[in-house]
């Protein structure tokens, strides 16, 4: 028994309004039909129009070159700038006084750049890297607040060819050591501090203590935010605004093969080493830009806004390098969603009139517990399209977004993908495809996903097993840094000659693919393999929950037993009743075997910087054992020790 079982059906159907698919860049599914079988059956073609649409400085001789897989080579010998292509080409032509970057910070300061600033501020961050010795083929850290600057940096160093690195600003001193070392970064840029829920992040003062005692790195660029007092190294420590300040704002990008690194980012897997994922230049940028324009339906008007991080994937595809690529206006904020109120994101979307906004699950399942009132006091109306990304997401919670930020108006896209795989890789084309709740629905152009038993067969209808991915496509990583064994050990050995990333799913009789979860996490009850997912979104919707994770712990008598963590909203008591009625609920929705053999209350769950849930800590907590396994990735500490509390 080595499927997954799935147990949640979900009817609800939501195609595109008439409205909405008139106006769409796709909104004919004939029209749809026809490119995606034109991006499977002929890649070459299909990739390379696309890729004809970006500026090239040397055309590719060749599209794809798979001959030395699983490390592919895209646009083989052309040349391009990934700065150029996301700044220059706007700058120089008809979008010059467009705005590119619209900033908020957290303490409510604004900033706004045009592409002509923009391209500016990028070429006066380049000379000031080269003044300090940066070139091609360098690494360079970044470990940044929400700033303008962020972006900035980041193409600034695509416009000197060399490689960046960004850690998220939330990671401690431990983290930025491990990812200079790893990668060999010889500058670092940082910030004094960046604000957060009211309070400086010292992040000066945490990369000086990662820095204590290595050699290697010869500049730390700071740029002045807060103004903060900071530790100084002579020699090494340099204040931006006084460099910017001397050097031209004139710097010819430099002409980049396709397949040089554009940027490492690490992740941390669940045990380990962390991995620094590898993208390169040309491919990378083809995936971003055609995925921003189709999922998002980018067009001339939009004010769009991604609320991730920088230091994340989603930040680096979907806040900077997709949507620039396209010439749009992109939405930056500093801080919490919650500061200083739990409205500050709607406050924001009336402000901004934003158009298309894309935010995680774990933010939705936030704002559904701090109450309906904070979104319903602000004019949404401008919205017109909502994203999600990072976990799968709980029909609830996914009608909850519909119906109160989206107004039974905007199509949701339910996008999946990894920071591996670059770009998204199945979603919704929101003016074709009809939506369904918790659903990613469908492989995005190019993509050859499939659902396979343990020995690499393509299941049928409604079997859950592994997601693979069967064909190269542009944006993949092309290896670990340092590491092309465990690049292939990790990703291309489960079966042969597929790319595997560790997540279940299951294809429905649509064809659209339903995302289990981490293959990890999935629990085998008297031999029934369960999702977690399924169950958590079962609990989740009961209307005294607001969020649930659940796990396996051993039991002598079915191999695993059930334990559910749940958080309720603020009306809800707490107590045996509930906890009967609770597993009642998840009894009848997805029947007996799924029942909890234990359900606890918790005020909050442990969850990664990024917003996942750590399921592994909850393994660990429900089996009444110590914790083993790194936790430098959680986000609050404090939550693990109430949850351990409730043990004794
Ligand atoms: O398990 C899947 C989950 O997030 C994993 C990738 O995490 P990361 O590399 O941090 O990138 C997150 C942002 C792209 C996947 O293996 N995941 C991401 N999006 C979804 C998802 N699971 C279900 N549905 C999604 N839309």
């Amino acid at each position: 028994m080595t499927r997954i079982e799935h147990h949640l059906s979900e009817e609800r159907r939501f195609p595109p309004s008439e409205e909405f698919r008139a106006a769409s860049r796709l909104g004919d599914p004939a029209e749809y039909e026809r490119l995606y079988r034109e991006s499977i059956d002929d890649p070459d073609s299909f990739w390379g129009r696309v890729a004809g649409e970006l500026p090239w400085m040397k055309p590719w001789e060749r599209v794809l070159d798979w001959s030395d897989a699983p490390v592919a080579r895209w646009f083989v010998g052309g040349q391009l700038n990934a700065s150029a292509v996301c700044v220059d080409q706007h700058a120089r032509g008809e979008r010059a006084q467009k705005r590119a970057i619209v900033w908020e910070g957290e303490p409510g300061d604004k900033r706004t750049l045009t592409y002509a600033e923009l391209h500016t501020e990028v070429c006066r961050f380049a000379n000031v890297l080269k003044a300090r010795g940066v070139s091609r083929g360098d690494r360079v850290l970044l470990y940044m607040p929400m700033i303008p600057e962020a972006a900035i940096a980041m193409l600034a160093c695509a416009r000197v060819g060399a490689a960046h690195s960004v850690v998220f600003g939330g990671f401690s001193s431990q983290a930025i050591r491990d990812r200079v070392q790893d990668a060999g970064a010889t500058a670092v840029i940082t910030s004094d501090g960046g604000w957060r829920r009211g309070k400086v992040l010292e992040l000066k003062h945490e990369v000086d203590a990662a820095l204590d005692g290595i050699e290697g790195v010869h500049t730390v660029l700071v740029v002045k935010r807060v103004g903060n007092d900071v530790g100084w190294t002579e020699g090494r420590d340099v204040w931006y605004h006084e460099l910017a300040e001397q050097v031209s704002t004139d710097c010819e990008p430099e002409a980049m093969d396709s397949e040089d690194v554009l940027f490492l980012l690490y992740t941390s897997g669940s045990t380990g080493k962390p991995k620094g994922i590898q993208h390169t230049t040309g491919g990378y940028l083809v995936g971003t830009y055609l995925t921003s324009r189709y999922v998002f339906d980018l067009r001339e008007d939009d004010v769009y806004w991604c609320t991730a991080d920088v230091g994340w994937i989603t930040g680096h595809s979907y806040i900077v390098y997709g949507p620039l690529a396209n010439g749009a206006t992109v939405v930056m904020y500093e801080g919490a969603p919650n500061h200083p109120g739990p409205d500050r994101f709607w406050s924001m979307v009336a402000d901004h009139r934003v158009t298309v906004f894309y935010t995680a699950p774990t933010a939705i399942r936030a704002f559904m517990r701090w109450g309906d009132e904070h979104v319903e006091r602000h004019d949404l109306s401008s919205l017109r399209l909502l994203g999600t990304v990072g976990e799968s997401i709980n029909p609830e919670a996914w009608m909850w977004y519909r119906r109160k930020v989206g107004g039974d108006r905007c199509p949701i896209v339910d996008t999946w993908w990894q920071t591996e795989t670059g770009a998204i890789m199945l979603s919704p084309l929101p003016g074709v495809t009809a939506t369904k709740p918790g659903c990613a629905t469908v492989p995005f152009f190019g993509v050859d996903a499939a659902v396979v038993d343990e020995t690499g067969q393509e299941l049928g209808v409604d079997e859950g097993g592994y997601l693979v991915v069967r064909k190269p496509w542009p944006s993949m990583l092309r290896g670990l840094w340092g590491d092309p064994e465990r690049y292939r050990e990790t990703y291309w050995s489960r079966f042969d000659g597929l790319y595997f990333a560790g997540d279940g799913a299951r294809r429905d009789a649509d064809g659209y693919f339903w995302v289990l979860g981490r293959v990890d996490d999935v629990i085998n009850v008297s031999g029934h393999r369960l999702s977690t997912m399924e169950v958590e979104s079962s609990l989740v919707s009961h209307p005294a929950v607001v969020e649930a994770a659940v796990v396996g712990r051993p039991d002598e008598l079915t191999g695993q037993a059930i334990t559910a963590f749940v958080t309720l909203g603020p009306d809800a008591p707490a107590g045996d009743e509930l906890r009967k009625q609770l597993v009642e609920h998840v009894s009848k929705e997805i029947g007996k075997l799924a029942r909890p053999a234990e359900l606890r209350f918790a005020n909050a769950l442990p969850k990664t910087r990024s917003g996942k849930i750590m399921r592994r800590l909850l393994r660990d907590i429900a089996a009444g054992v110590e914790t083993a396994g790194d936790t430098t990735t959680l986000e609050d500490f404090t939550v693990l020790a109430s949850l351990r509390k409730y043990d004794d």
